[in-house]
């Protein structure tokens, strides 16, 4: 059996898509949902970005998942269902279904025809296991669609890496780290297995969201050019740089695009004059210390939980359960 079973739950609105987009570029202080980095274009500079040797997450993210695997693998459960978020290539989660014994694999992801073609290969190569994919924006929380027929009684292992819950402020975080325990439903031992970026360096943390080769930049900018066909805008993305600084008060990087001149920018029925200097705030990406991730997670409701790190204590991986 090759045909995994496939949920289209986001449906794109235009008309709303627009209006929310126009209201965060209004904003006294300019700002965009993260998830609009990703359209094609978009998902593959990301993909490039996990290459460059300034942002060092994602290897290190394997890093800890190698080095620990072994006892990650006695804590989360075997036979369970895993619902991969923002699942993306599904390389992260391919690389585990062997390993931690999983009987069923759900890919979620808001870039949905990025994900048809991830998952169809993977249940290729896993043909013993039942796959299905769900596209859908799941920032305001995790609703999964009663078609997918979970079972009451098999384990699930929310998994979440990447630090992708980084992109929330901690009160967001709270509220939808609350939904996916509640998304653990009622068999015992289910959880979350959640990858954390670990607070270091500032000027480290600067480089990994502006690397050299300008690969993060051209991420961020791309932007603008989804921008202008979302809402018909006719941003110009030489008229912008981008800037990542740390704020050392939210604890977090702040990618931001910054206009290089006074700007004008028009769209159907609007426009709005950026000044030279101005920015748009494009994305948080918060950092944790162990204990401060931990009490994130026993807030949201998680009674109990596992951290493994590297040996640098760069990243951090969370078993999060009860
Ligand atoms: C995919 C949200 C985890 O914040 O590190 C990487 C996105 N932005 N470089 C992150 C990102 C710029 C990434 N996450």
């Amino acid at each position: 059996m090759t045909a995994s079973q496939f949920t289209q739950i986001y449906q794109h609105n235009a008309a709303a898509v627009a209006q929310e987009l126009l209201q965060g570029l209004c904003a006294p202080q300019a700002f965009t949902s993260p998830k609009y980095l990703y359209d094609a274009l978009g998902s593959r500079l990301f993909e490039a970005i996990t290459e460059v040797p300034e942002y060092d997450l994602t290897r290190t993210e394997a890093q800890v998942m190698h080095l620990h695997g072994r006892d990650m693998a006695r804590c989360v459960p075997a036979g369970a269902c895993w619902i991969d978020l923002g699942a993306g290539n599904c390389e992260k989660a391919g690389r585990l279904l062997g390993p931690m014994q999983a009987a069923r694999y759900v890919a979620v992801d808001i870039s949905v025809d990025y994900l048809r073609g991830a998952l169809d290969s993977l249940q290729r190569q896993h043909p013993q296991v039942p796959m299905a994919g769900v596209g859908t924006d799941f920032s305001s929380g995790l609703d999964l669609p009663p078609e997918l027929d979970f079972s009451p009684t098999q384990p699930r292992v929310l998994f979440y890496p990447g630090s992708s819950i980084g992109n929330f402020t901690p009160d967001h975080a709270v509220s939808f780290l609350g939904s996916l325990h509640s998304a653990c439903g009622t068999a015992p031992v289910s959880g979350l297995l959640i990858g954390v970026d670990l607070l270091k360096d500032v000027a480290e943390l600067e480089a990994a969201y502006d690397d050299a080769l300008g690969v993060t930049a051209a991420f961020d900018l791309n932007l603008l050019l989804h921008i202008n066909r979302l809402v018909g805008s006719d941003f110009a993305v030489r008229d912008w740089r981008h800037l990542s600084r740390f704020n050392a008060q939210a604890s977090r990087v702040e990618m931001h695009l910054q206009a290089r001149h006074d700007v004008r920018v028009c769209w159907p029925g609007g426009e709005r004059l950026f000044a030279q200097g101005n920015t748009i705030h494009t994305e948080n990406a918060c950092k944790w210390t162990v204990p401060s991730f931990d009490a994130l997670l026993r807030s949201a409701g998680f009674a109990s939980t596992r951290c493994w790190t590297d040996p640098a204590s760069r990243f951090a991986v969370f078993w999060a359960w009860a």
